[in-house]
């Protein structure tokens, strides 16, 4: 029988990544992190790259190979072979990646992508367009929210916990700012999927918001 999706969608630090990994291991299925795909590719094309052409962006995209590995917290996902790790994690690679993920010819590839992985694996899938676009006909689909100084010290605390240098007033520019990008372009923007559980995660812990997402998947 067909694969198991549930998606995850919603803004920059609203903590998707940290419960969507946990879903998967309490499901033992992989966790795919599709921001990470746009950020791998951002960083590959290096700065300004949204300005090249789309023909030598196509040529370059359809080059790139994504794979996708193990279970929960320990899936590894790869671009050309390399797993893609803490490196992609900096707001100024979030930033290209929400640059280039304006960029119809981007979407289009790894949407393909995507929607392969989501035929071979069951997935927790978590992004800004899993439910809206990729995966239209996921098992459950979810949008997480939070309000955006909450967001802006989860990061934070994400990026200090990595031991990388973070301001808090600039995160939550950048928050902002990234976020504005991404509900405001005109191909798959942010917003939920009309079938989606809006879960507001601003005064949860991380265990409750984890909770609300079992209680939803087993509904
Ligand atoms: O989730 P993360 O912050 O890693 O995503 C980085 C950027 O990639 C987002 O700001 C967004 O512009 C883009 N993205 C997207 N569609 C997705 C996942 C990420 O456009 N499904």
């Amino acid at each position: 029988h067909s694969p198991l999706i549930v998606t995850i969608d919603g803004p920059a630090g609203v903590g998707k990544s940290t419960v969507a990994k946990r879903l998967a291991r309490a499901l033992s299925i992989p966790y795919l992190d599709t921001g990470a795909m746009f950020r791998a590719i951002a960083r590959r094309l290096g700065q300004g790259a949204w300005e090249r052409g789309e023909a030598e962006l196509a040529s370059v995209l359809a080059g790139m190979v994504f794979s996708l590995s193990g279970i929960g917290e320990d899936s590894v996902l790869t671009l050309d072979g390399a797993p893609i790790g803490d490196e992609v994690r900096t707001e100024q690679v979030g930033m290209w990646a929400s640059n280039i993920a304006t960029l119809p010819v981007v979407r289009a590839s790894l949407k393909t992508a995507q929607q392969a992985l989501g035929e071979r694996f069951s997935l927790v899938a978590e992004g800004r367009d899993m439910g809206t676009v990729v995966f239209p006909a996921a098992h459950r689909k979810f949008f997480l929210d939070a309000t955006p100084d909450e967001r802006a010290r989860r990061r934070f605390r994400q990026l200090t916990d990595m031991g990388q240098p973070a301001d808090l007033d600039e995160l939550r520019d950048q928050i902002a700012r990234r976020d504005h990008q991404d509900r405001n372009r005109a191909e798959a923007p942010l917003r939920p999927a009309p079938d989606a559980v809006i879960v507001d995660t601003t005064s949860l812990t991380i265990d409750e918001a984890f909770a609300a997402l079992v209680r939803g998947v087993r509904a």
